[in-house]
C-alpha cells in the first residue's frame, strides 16, 4: 500500500524508509550483504570515516512511470563512479554488479515509499561507503560499511524551477589533481561554509572557477553546469576536477540525439559567461535548475532567459529527459533499470 505522504509538497529532505541495505568488509573480503530494518550505525568511536573522514556516496533516483512501472536511472554509471571514488580513497570497491542488485533490491523493499506519477516527486537512492574500524595513525581503514537508504524527495530548490541566483565565492571547492571528480564526503564538508555564506547573502548557489587560475568555470557544490550559446550550441565545462555528473552526460547525448543540438564539451572562461542566452544547474537532485542570474563580486550577469522562466532550449532539455525517466518518451538502450 502507498503511503500516505504528502507527495506534490515534498521538499528535499530526509524521511525514513522501512528498509537499508547494509554489507561489510572485514577479512579482505565483502560479506554478502542484506536488507535491514535498523536506521542506526554502530560503530568506534574511532572509526576512520569519524577521525579522517574516509568516506564517498552516490545518489540516483527512482521514478513511477508514466504506465505505472518502478524504475530506475542508468545505475551502472553511479556502479562505475563508486568504483572510482573508492579507489581514490583507498576503499576496498563493492562489485558494481553487486551495487545495481542491492540498489534494486532497496528499491523494491521500499515500494510503498516510491512518489506515484504524476507529483513531481521521486525516491532518491543514497549509497555509502565508510571505514568503520579504530584509525588513530593516519592510514585507510581495514574494515568498511557499504549501505543504501532511501527517501522521497521532491525539488532540491525551493520554489522548484524558478531560475536561482548564483555567486562566484571566494572559496575554492577541488584543488587541482584533488578529488573534485569523485564523490569524496571531504568534498561536501569544505563547501559547507561557502554554501551558508552564500545563503546568508541571498544567493542560492555557489559558481566555482577553477582553483590554479580562477578564470574557468567549474561547477557548484552539488550540480554541473550547463549554456547555451546564441546559436542552441549545448556547451559544458570540461575539467578533471568536476564530478563527471550522469545527469550532464545524459543531457548532452538527449541534446544531440533527440533535439539535434551541437554539444561542446569544453573549456569555459568565465570571461565568456556573459555571451550565453541561458544557464542551468544539472545534477540527480538539481535535475535541471535554471540560473537567472551570476554574481562575481561587483559583475553583474542577467542571463537573457530571464528571472521568470527556464530558457526555452533548457525547457526541452528538461522536458525531454523528464520524459525519458517517466517512460514518456522512448529511453535509450540501459538507462532505465526495470524494478518492479
Ligand atoms: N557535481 C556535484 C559536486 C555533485 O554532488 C553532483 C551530484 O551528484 C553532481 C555534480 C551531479 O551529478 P549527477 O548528475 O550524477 O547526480
Ligand atoms: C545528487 O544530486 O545526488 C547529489 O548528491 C547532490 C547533493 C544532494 C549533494
Amino acid at each position: 500500500m502507498k503511503q500516505n505522504i504528502d507527495w506534490a509538497n515534498l521538499g528535499f529532505g530526509y524521511i525514513k524508509t522501512p528498509y537499508r541495505f547494509v554489507a561489510n568488509f572485514k577479512n579482505g573480503e565483502w560479506e554478502k550483504g542484506s536488507l535491514i530494518e535498523d536506521d542506526t550505525v554502530k560503530i568506534s568511536e574511532c572509526a576512520g570515516v569519524l577521525q579522517y573522514a574516509q568516506t564517498c556516496f552516490e545518489g540516483l533516483k527512482a521514478y513511477t512511470t508514466e504506465d505505472n512501472r518502478i524504475v530506475c536511472f542508468r545505475p551502472n554509471l553511479n556502479a562505475q563512479r563508486m568504483a572510482d571514488s573508492c579507489k581514490r580513497l583507498e576503499m576496498p570497491v563493492f562489485p558494481e554488479e553487486e551495487f545495481i542488485n542491492a540498489v534494486v533490491d532497496t528499491i523494491k523493499a521500499n515500494a510503498d515509499f516510491v512518489p506515484p506519477y504524476g507529483f513531481g516527486a521521486t525516491l532518491y537512492i543514497r549509497p555509502y561507503m565508510f571505514g568503520s574500524n579504530p584509525v588513530i595513525g593516519v592510514k585507510p581503514a581495514e574494515e568498511y560499511q557499504f549501505r543504501i537508504f532511501t527517501t522521497p524527495v521532491g525539488p532540491y530548490f525551493k520554489g522548484g524551477i524558478k531560475p536561482l541566483t548564483i555567486r562566484v565565492p571566494d572559496f575554492d571547492r577541488a584543488a587541482p589533481h584533488g578529488t573534485g571528480h569523485i564523490k569524496a564526503g571531504l568534498n561536501y564538508a569544505m563547501s559547507l561554509h561557502a554554501i551558508v555564506d552564500a545563503h546568508n547573502k541571498g544567493y542560492d548557489e555557489n559558481m566555482y572557477l577553477d582553483p590554479a587560475t580562477r578564470t574557468k568555470v567549474e561547477e557548484t557544490g552539488g550540480a554541473n553546469f550547463i549554456f547555451i550559446t546564441k546559436d542552441n550550441v549545448v556547451v559544458t565545462p570540461k575539467s578533471s576536477s568536476i564530478l563527471p555528473s550522469v545527469t550532464r552526460r545524459s543531457l548532452l547525448y538527449v541534446a544531440k540525439h533527440y533535439l539535434g543540438l551541437e554539444t561542446q564539451e569544453r573549456e569555459v572562461l568565465f570571461e565568456e559567461v556573459k555571451e550565453f542566452k541561458e544557464c542551468a544547474l544539472c545534477g540527480t537532485a538539481a535535475v535541471l535548475s535554471p540560473v537567472g542570474k551570476i554574481v562575481n563580486h561587483d559583475i553583474q550577469i542577467l542571463l537573457p532567459s530571464g528571472m521568470e522562466r527556464m530558457g526555452e532550449v533548457t525547457k526541452q532539455l528538461y522536458d525531454t529527459l523528464l520524459g525519458i525517466q517517466l517512460g514518456k518518451i522512448n529511453a535509450p538502450e540501459g538507462w532505465l533499470k526495470e524494478i518492479i
